[in-house]
């Protein structure tokens, strides 16, 4: 494996589990929810920025209703650590729903 492919997995440190099938409306409407939130200030699709790149978080997490719950839940909490040493905000306004359609539109984007 060359240097490049090797960190890349080092970054995203990808956890084994079972993908479930998600529900089109909501991933739907967690991309509107994104869409009007502050998410773009800090995360690209494909690319790193001040947050990792949604593909890569979607690359890390299975989808499954217990990762769904703890994103949903450090959306609004904010936080560190996970993916270095930037800091995401809090968003204490979102309500776990809407924060859980917003995580289901990002683990979406995994191919
Ligand atoms: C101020 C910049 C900033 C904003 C605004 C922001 N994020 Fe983040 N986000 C980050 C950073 C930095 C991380 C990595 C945190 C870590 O390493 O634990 C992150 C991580 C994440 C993660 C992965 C968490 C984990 O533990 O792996 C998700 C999901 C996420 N953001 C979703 C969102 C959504 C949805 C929004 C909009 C409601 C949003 N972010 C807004 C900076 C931001």
């Amino acid at each position: 494996m060359d240097t490049s492919a090797r960190k890349e997995q080092e970054y995203i440190r990808a956890i084994e589990g079972e993908d479930e099938i998600l529900d089109p409306e909501i991933i739907k409407r967690g991309e509107v929810l994104i869409s009007y939130s502050d998410c773009a200030e800090c995360h690209k699709t494909d690319k790193r920025a001040k947050g990792p790149a949604f593909r890569d978080i979607a690359k890390r997490y299975p989808t499954t209703s217990a990762y769904l719950d703890l994103l949903a839940r450090k959306v609004i909490s904010g936080g560190t650590g996970s993916w270095g040493s930037p800091v995401m905000l809090p968003h204490p306004d979102l309500n776990e729903e809407d924060a859980r359609a917003m995580v289901s539109y990002i683990l979406s984007l995994e191919e």
